[in-house]
C-alpha cells in the first residue's frame, strides 16, 4: 500500500486526510493518507522516511513550510519565489518541493471571477498565505496592493516578490484600506481574522464594502465568514477558502498519482466536516 502524509504540529485538525482518503477510495487506489505530527527539531528524521519506496509524498503545514526546504533535493521555481513548500513529491529516492497553495488558491479565484488582467487587487495580510496568493496573482499584468497590520511585513513581502512578478505591486497598512477599497475590483483576505472561534470578527469594516467588489476569503472555517456575509449583503461577489483548500489538495494528488482526482467529492467531504 502506498502512503502520503501531512507533516505539521499540530495536525489533528487537518481536513486533508479525509479529503485524500475519500479520493483514493473512490478511485480504488491502494493508498493511505496519514497524519504525521512532527515537532520542530524532529523534522529531519521524518523527512528521511519519505524516501521509502511506498511513499508517494507529503503535504507540509505549520510550522515546517519554510524549514522543510533545506531538507529537499529540488525546489520548484514557484515555491522558491514564495519561500515556502506545502507539497513534497517522492520520485526514486529524491524529494521535490512545490507550493500548491499558490497555484490552487488562485485557480479557485480565476475559475469563478475570470482573468485578473488589468484589475485592481487588494490583498489583506502579509503572512505565509499572503505570500503564496500575492505571488500567483502578480504573475499577470494587474495592480496589487498588499495591506497588513504590520506595514514592515507588507513591505518585506513586496520587496521580495517585486523582481519576479509582472504586476504593479504596492504595500501599506490596514488603515489605508478606506483609501483603496473604492477602486478595488478583487479583495482577498489572507489574515486569520474571522476564523473560528472568532467568527463575529471581520478584517473589513462593513461600511467600506460595496457591490462592485469580488471578495475572496482564504479562511475556510467557517465556510461563510463574517466578511463574506457582509459582502454578500452589499451585492458583492464572493468565494470561500474551501475551494483553495480543495484545489491545493487536488493538485498535490495529481502530482503524487498522475491521476485526475474526484475534485467535487473532495469538496463535499470538506464541507461536510465543516458543517456547511
Ligand atoms: P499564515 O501563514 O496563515 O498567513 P501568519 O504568517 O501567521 O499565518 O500570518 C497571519 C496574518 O494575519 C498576518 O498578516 C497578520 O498580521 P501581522 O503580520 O501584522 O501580524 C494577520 N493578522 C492576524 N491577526 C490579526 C488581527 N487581529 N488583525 C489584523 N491582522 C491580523
Amino acid at each position: 500500500m502506498k502512503r502520503c502524509y501531512i507533516v505539521g504540529y499540530p495536525v489533528e485538525h487537518s481536513m486533508s486526510p479525509a479529503m485524500h482518503n475519500a479520493a483514493f477510495k473512490a478511485l480504488g487506489f491502494d493508498a493511505e493518507y496519514k497524519l504525521a505530527p512532527v515537532k520542530p527539531g524532529q523534522l529531519v528524521t521524518f523527512i528521511d522516511k519519505l524516501r521509502d519506496n511506498e511513499v508517494l509524498g507529503a503535504n507540509v503545514t505549520i510550522p515546517h513550510k519554510v524549514e522543510v526546504m533545506r531538507h529537499l533535493d529540488h525546489i520548484d521555481e514557484t515555491a522558491r519565489a514564495i519561500g515556502a513548500v506545502n507539497t513534497i513529491v517522492h520520485r526514486d529516492g529524491r524529494l521535490y518541493g512545490y507550493n500548491t497553495d499558490s497555484t490552487g488558491g488562485v485557480e479557485a479565484l480565476t475559475e469563478k471571477y475570470g482573468s485578473l488582467k488589468d484589475r485592481n487587487v487588494t490583498i489583506l495580510g502579509a503572512g505565509g498565505a499572503s505570500r503564496a496568493i500575492t505571488y500567483q496573482v502578480s504573475r499577470v499584468d494587474c495592480k496589487v496592493t498588499v495591506l497588513n497590520r504590520s506595514v514592515e511585513r507588507a513591505r518585506n513581502l513586496v520587496d521580495d516578490l517585486r523582481p519576479q512578478t509582472l504586476a504593479e505591486l504596492r504595500y501599506g497598512g490596514l488603515t489605508q484600506l478606506p483609501g483603496v477599497i473604492d477602486d478595488t475590483d478583487v479583495l482577498i483576505n489572507t489574515t486569520s481574522v474571522g476564523m473560528s472561534p472568532n467568527v463575529s470578527n471581520s478584517p473589513v469594516p462593513e461600511g467600506l464594502l460595496h457591490g462592485g467588489l469580488f471578495v475572496y476569503d482564504v479562511v475556510y472555517n467557517p465556510v461563510k465568514t463574517r466578511l463574506l456575509r457582509d459582502a454578500e449583503a452589499k451585492g458583492a461577489g464572493t468565494l470561500s477558502g474551501v475551494k483553495m483548500l480543495v484545489y491545493q489538495g487536488a493538485e498535490a494528488f495529481r502530482m503524487w498519482t498522475g491521476v485526475e482526482p474526484p475534485v467535487e467529492l473532495m469538496q463535499r467531504v470538506v464541507e461536510e466536516r465543516l458543517g456547511a
